[in-house]
């Protein structure tokens, strides 16, 4: 049964969920990056931790979890316009350095949005990377999402990449908010512009090392790299309209 979580709660129960899943749960890094230059401003839960997917620096476990803070200025232009978008924002992850892989992460995504937090299946829809059928076979056949819940997206969507080094297909969980919430365009569906089918999760599947010029190599040891918006979460767990809404930031703002 879906239950009003807070921000606060949820941020404990993603931590304490991966803690029980073998992972050791780090603090928030700082928003300003250390040691690289290639960001102004930590904008996802991976950054801080590159040097352990790179295999620069040794983690202190191969399983960690993070609720990172987080400043996004690539889509700061629908801050104010959407429900779904904000500058700062946490962002809930859980990570693997050349340990577990494409099955423990989508069936503990799925365990924790459905088991712990009691999340309707019938209103969650997985989108994939267009040829990722591994993906696609765990989520129906070991997870048992209907067909037509799955949904393919091309490499803009689903495949993480930024330059040369690991990247990969990724995997995005959507809540359905219902039609109040939508475009009523006949074509709305997931991956719409509009906020009824909301992204609540990216599980990235880093298997690849890029040069950068096309070329991919398959990782030895791939990596996994999730990122949830915990105040997305909030916004979908407490039902209310927008990111301005969850409990956290209403009680600043009255
Ligand atoms: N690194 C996953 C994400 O930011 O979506």
């Amino acid at each position: 049964m879906k239950k009003s979580y807070g921000v606060n709660e949820l941020r404990r129960m993603y931590l304490e969920f991966f803690e029980s899943k073998g992972h050791l749960a780090m603090k928030s890094f700082s928003l300003v990056p250390h040691n690289d230059n290639s960001l102004l401003l930590i904008n996802a839960g991976m950054a801080p931790l590159k040097p352990y997917f790179t295999g620069q620096e040794i983690p202190p476990r191969r399983r960690v979890t993070t609720c990172q803070k987080c400043i996004r200025t690539g889509d700061i232009e629908n801050v104010g316009k959407t429900a779904r978008h904000l500058t700062f924002f946490e962002m809930l992850g859980n990570f693997s350095f050349g340990d577990y892989f494409k099955h423990e992460a989508i069936a503990w995504s799925w365990e924790f949005l459905t088991k712990v937090l009691g999340l309707e299946e019938d209103r969650l829809y997985p989108s994939i990377y267009g040829e990722d059928d591994e993906a696609f076979d765990i989520w129906t056949k070991e997870v048992g999402i209907p067909e037509d819940h799955m949904v393919r997206l091309g490499k803009e969507d689903n495949f993480w990449e930024h330059g040369s080094g690991p990247c990969g297909p990724c995997s995005e969980i959507y809540f359905d908010r219902g039609p109040e919430y939508g475009c009523g365009k006949p074509t709305c569906g997931v991956g719409c512009d509009c906020d009824r089918y909301m992204e609540i999760w990216n599980l990235v599947f880093s298997q690849f090392d890029a040069d950068g010029k096309g070329h991919y190599e398959r990782l030895a040891r791939p990596n996994i790299d999730t990122g949830m918006g915990l105040e997305r979460l909030a916004c979908v767990m407490q039902g209310v309209g927008n990111l301005f809404e969850v409990d956290t930031d209403q009680s600043v703002l009255h």
